[in-house]
């Protein structure tokens, strides 16, 4: 468990304090003690005195001292008092001090404190480019404090979990070079041989590969990485893995060292391990329409193409028919049916068709569509059937490429789930994901809902681009199947990897794979993936050279901490648990950065401003 509020340890790292403001107890009465920290509320009490509560990372303590201190919010004050009950009726449950006070106090001021730009308090939410304008303050909130220590404690797990498996922390440079794993880079230009960049690295993907050949067997790293992608939820352009690689060892065995560091982080947060289920990439796409599937929300998709095979409904005629019933919504008005075709539609859907499940003639349910008139008696039956529709039901289909089908339906079914927890909430509705006071994760679950699922056999490529070439699903050193290696180049679309991912309540948590070790296999990859040779060699011909001097087979995974913190303290952004994150827009309000580089540091690295001189954009100078 998560505690941070214990003693100092040795007496002389106690500094100027003897005691946390939040540790004091009933069983503290009598102890004189002194407490350090900011002034977080006065409160005139009768003529002579004042309550101000104090506060530190612990929590706060009710101080009675004099009432001509001038002790305004924020102030950095020492207090030395003596605990004490406090009177009968003045007691407060809410606070883990409330059955104390100190009492007797002086007062030293340490620092004095212009007011703060909002109150420091969990129950003011000020407008988050404040917040991070003032990150400092915000940070002294509870709730901050508690996230900053959550995830300290599960960094703290996930290194005991690793060292305990045998993994060797080992640090991996910044200063680094292209990673090809799909994210645009950050670049760092050279002073000294001006023109040329430095890339930092998105993960330490080629890095840990290396330290394979070089025998140290099984490697991790709580690694920064950098990706300068499209920032949301959850994704900054820093974060945190933990990255691992593993030498000798199969895809199960890699899987085994990440459910062991998950799982011990999860119960050093909660005290429960996670069950963790396993899913295949298909299997995950026909059930969820995703890859990375919330397995909570229910709503699974229903494969509708055995019951129209036959079907002269033409918007069903498709490779494949998939459904999806919303539970009770048939009396769902136009209005909305309508902004969920429009939708389906902008997600790449032809259409999408509705039906509601209605008591027929005979008592039995049948349908009421626009398309019922196209469907036979057998169809509606067999589609209520194998959608376990109900009357008062709503059934939502995709017709097309199953790929398409799937994933369209799959985001509906989130986004369904969503609003419907939303309109729950606001109803205060208890089954609808907590609204009330409780802190809600990524998708709308409780901190303490939390569902991982292994999904594995991803296919190697995803669909092929433009040319016609297919594209890494993962990265061009994972392994295909064994299984599959025949169809390598005759029908790669179907050739399945040795990759993996792990999820979590609809969040991608991490991704791995056992990796290419031999140079043939290897070449014959890059020539799908249309990478010459020249190419190879110039993007990531060190990797293939160390590979010449005796590579190991080996694999690992990484996943993301601040994703894994933020569903562990319930956050619904990675932003919540980062001490200096950046806005959505990729800046920072508190230190202004990005922002222009001085002239004198601009010539220095050989760069000049493009674009009429803003210095917003650079190039290297010619
Ligand atoms: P991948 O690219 O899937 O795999 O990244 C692994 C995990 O890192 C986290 N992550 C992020 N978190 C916050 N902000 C981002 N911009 C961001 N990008 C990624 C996610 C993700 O699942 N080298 C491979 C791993 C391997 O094969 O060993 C890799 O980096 O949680």
């Amino acid at each position: 468990m998560i505690d941070g509020t214990k003693p100092f340890g040795p007496a002389a790292a106690a500094g100027m304090r003897s005691a946390w403001c939040g540790d004091l107890r009933a069983a503290d009465d009598g102890r004189a003690v002194r407490v350090c920290g900011w002034v977080a509320r006065r409160r005139e009490h009768g003529e002579h005195l004042a309550f101000v509560d104090l506060r530190d990372r612990t929590g706060v303590v009710q101080c009675v001292v004099d009432g001509g201190h001038d002790l305004r919010p924020e102030l950095v004050v020492a207090i030395e008092g003596k605990v004490r009950l406090r009177p009968e009726g003045t007691v407060n449950a809410e606070l883990a001090t409330g059955e104390v006070e100190l009492g007797d106090c002086s007062v030293e001021v340490l620092g004095e404190a212009e007011p703060p730009p909002f109150a420091v308090s969990d129950r003011v939410d000020a407008d988050e480019a404040v917040r991070l304008r003032y990150r400092y303050v915000d940070l002294r909130r509870p709730r901050m404090q508690a996230n900053l220590r959550l995830r300290a404690a599960v960094n703290r797990a996930l290194r005991a979990a690793m060292d305990g498996l045998g993994f060797v922390e080992v640090e991996t440079p910044l200063l680094w070079t292209p990673t090809p794993e799909g994210a645009r880079e950050f670049a760092v230009p050279s002073r000294l041989q001006r023109g040329s960049f430095y890339v930092l690295p998105q993960s330490p993907q080629i890095a840990k590969q290396l330290l394979m050949v070089s025998g140290v067997d099984r490697y991790y790293q709580i690694a920064r990485c950098m990706r300068d992608e499209d920032l949301r939820a959850d994704r900054q352009f820093e974060f945190t893995q933990l990255d691992l690689e593993a030498s000798f060892v199969g895809q199960e065995d890699v899987r085994a060292f990440v459910t062991e560091a998950v799982c011990a982080a999860v119960e050093a947060i909660s005290g429960r391990r996670p069950e963790i289920g396993t899913l295949s990439w298909d299997e995950a796409l026909d059930r969820y329409g995703t890859d990375k599937p919330d397995v909570r929300l229910g709503m699974e998709l229903t494969d509708l193409g055995a019951v129209l095979a036959q079907t002269e409904a033409r918007a069903l005629q498709a490779e494949a028919v998939r459904a999806v019933r919303v539970e009770g919504a048939g009396s769902t008005g136009r209005a909305r049916l309508d902004a969920l075709q429009d939708r389906a539609k902008e997600l790449g859907a032809a259409g999408l068709a509705w039906m509601r499940v209605v008591s027929g003639d005979e008592g039995d349910a049948d349908i009421d569509s626009p398309l019922a008139k196209f469907l036979t008696e057998q169809e509606r039956r067999g589609i209520i059937t194998a959608t376990e529709g109900q009357p008062g039901d709503l059934l939502l289909a995709v017709a097309g490429p199953r790929r398409l089908a799937c994933r369209v339906l799959g985001q509906l079914r989130v986004e369904i789930a969503h609003d419907a927890r939303i309109a729950g909430a606001a109803a205060g509705s208890p089954g609808a994901g907590g609204g009330g006071h409780r802190r809600r994760g990524p998708g709308g679950g409780t901190d303490d809902d939390l569902a991982f699922v292994w999904v594995v056999d991803f296919p190697l490529f995803e669909d092929a681009d433009d040319e016609g070439t297919p594209i890494s699903a993962h990265h061009p050193f994972t392994m295909p199947h064994p299984e599959d290696l025949p169809l390598l180049e005759s029908d790669p679309l179907a050739v399945r990897s040795q990759a993996y991912d792990l999820v979590c309540n609809g969040w991608e948590l991490g991704s791995g794979s056992i990796r290419i070790h031999r140079r043939d296999l290897q070449d014959r990859v890059f020539r799908v993936l249309g990478i010459s040779e020249t190419d190879a060699t110039e993007r990531f011909g060190f990797l293939l050279d160390a590979f010449r001097f005796g590579a190991p087979p080996h694999g690992g995974f990484a996943f993301g901490i601040d994703r894994l913190t933020a569903l562990l303290a319930g956050e619904e952004s990675i932003r919540e648990v980062i001490a200096f994150p950046k806005t959505q827009s990729g800046s920072d309000p508190m230190t202004g950065a990005p922002k222009p580089l001085d002239p004198a540091s601009m010539r220095e690295l050989g760069l000049r401003a493009a674009g009429g001189g803003t210095g917003r954009a650079t190039q290297p100078a010619t």
